[in-house]
């Protein structure tokens, strides 16, 4: 007999039919005539009866948390089970005995993440898990749709992109190279070939902050595209946030109210976004009592001060030339600003940078060295704007903050499985 997932059983279809199911035990309570097992698989979770008189009392008995089991019994409806069905057990069959489980309820979250190997089992991490994949999914759906082709740069990179003092230097070889922070001058590459290009790849931060939103190893969703200007950038971005709050929405609603989340707010997130330039933002932030002087960047409080009236994301478009990147270009007729947007979404700040690239190879050159980098290590860069150079945008996203925003989590760390931080590189 085929083994049956946990969640098509309490979609009702199998009730007073036979199933075999297989997982591991989730919880156990013991009555005097009745083992109550509540076995979960990657599905979901459900509570299975064995009767004193049964064959499978005395490895019901045996049984403890978490080994895990195959099952075999019939299905029935009943209205005090957790899920709303039961299997009433007759066979049970142990795969793997469990040592004593070191997870048991309230233990603090700092525990959590050194037993991460074995947390990640539980309800609540299956739940983001699932909903990370989905969310995946379908912001590789938003690019093809919009016809960019999806592209693998490499992790090993010889020159910066976002400034040396969060590089991870490492020995390749007798060289000296570096773990990549964005994929960007890569991916500006291929749209000479390609035109509009994505991808979902690794980024590294040798960040030392500890905070809520940074890793030192997030996933970086970042595109270019040619013949494109900032308002083209912005639109693309709005729309994929939109598209992916919209679709999970509607596909991930169990997930989401497993979650304490109601599907129903994440249908508000709605392209288009509301759109400031950083000169308003400064007198927004002004008129609250902020006394940040114009040429400074926001730090989180003022992001978090921004997004407090439209309790929604916002782009903060045109910032100062010299707190943006190398590569952004300038507004020909205010060279002291660059086209350069990001979006900042509520509790998170930051979800995105993005803007328009230097496509003058003269300007490129100067830019470079104003930020002290040596334009030898940027040749290949530069050839771009040599050879047919275009105008062009792209941006970058994580994907680990777009989750802690959506899912209203208190830190990135919940939405990836193996947190990597400042202080933590274990499991
Ligand atoms: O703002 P950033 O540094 O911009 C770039 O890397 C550009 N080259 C991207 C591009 O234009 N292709 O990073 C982009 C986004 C941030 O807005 C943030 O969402 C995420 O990447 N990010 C981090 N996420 C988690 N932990 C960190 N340490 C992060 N650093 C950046
Ligand atoms: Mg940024």
């Amino acid at each position: 007999m085929p083994f049956t997932a946990i969640d098509n059983i309490l979609t009702g279809r199998f009730t007073g039919k036979k199933v075999n199911i297989r997982g591991w035990i989730y919880r156990k309570r013991e009555s005097k005539d009745t083992i109550f097992l509540v076995i979960r698989d990657a599905s979901g979770v459900i509570q299975c009866t064995v009767k004193r008189n049964s064959k499978a009392w005395k490895d019901a008995e045996k049984v403890t948390i978490e080994s895990s089991v195959m099952l075999q019994g019939t299905v029935k409806e009943d209205k005090r089970a957790p899920s709303g069905y039961e299997i009433t057990t007759d066979k049970l069959e142990i795969i793997g005995l469990s040592e004593v489980f070191p997870i048991a309820k309230d233990k603090s979250e700092e525990f959590l993440r050194d037993v991460r190997h074995l947390w990640l089992r539980s309800r609540k991490m299956n739940t983001i898990m699932k909903i990370r994949a989905e969310v995946l999914e379908f912001i590789h759906e938003y690019f093809k749709k919009q016809g960019f082709f999806e592209v693998s740069p490499p992790m090993f990179i010889s020159s910066a992109v976002e400034g040396g003092s969060t590089l991870f230097g490492l020995k390749y070889f007798d060289e000296s190279m570096y773990l990549t922070q964005s994929a960007q001058l890569h991916l500006e590459v291929l749209i000479y070939s390609l035109e509009k290009v994505f991808c979902v790849a690794p980024s590294f931060r040798a960040e030392k902050s500890r905070t809520i939103r940074h890793l030192t190893e997030f996933w970086h969703v970042e595109s270019e595209e040619a013949f494109s200007t900032l308002d083209d950038l912005m639109r693309l971005e709005e729309r994929l946030v939109s598209y992916v709050y919209q679709n999970t929405a509607k596909k991930c609603r169990k997930e989401l109210e497993a979650l304490g989340l109601d599907p129903k707010e994440l249908l508000k997130v709605k392209a288009p976004f509301p759109k400031i330039t950083y000169n308003e933002a400064i007198e927004k932030l002004h008129k609250k009592g902020f006394n940040i002087q114009w040429g400074e960047d926001f730090g989180f409080n003022e992001e978090r001060t921004l997004t407090e009236d439209s309790a929604g994301p916002l782009f903060v478009y045109a910032y100062p030339k010299k707190i943006k990147a190398f590569y952004v270009k300038a507004y020909p007729d205010k060279p002291e600003l660059v086209m350069s947007a990001d979006l900042i979404v509520p509790r998170i700040g930051e979800l995105t940078t993005g803007g328009a690239r230097v496509d003058d190879k003269n300007e490129l050159i100067q830019n470079l060295k104003a930020f002290d980098l040596r334009p030898e290590d940027y040749e290949w860069y530069i050839d771009l704007r040599k050879y047919g150079t275009v105008p062009h945008t792209g941006f970058g996203m994580g994907v680990e903050r777009l989750l802690a925003w959506m899912l209203n989590l208190e830190s990135v760390m919940d939405t990836i499985p193996f947190p990597r931080t400042t202080r933590r590189s274990y499991p």
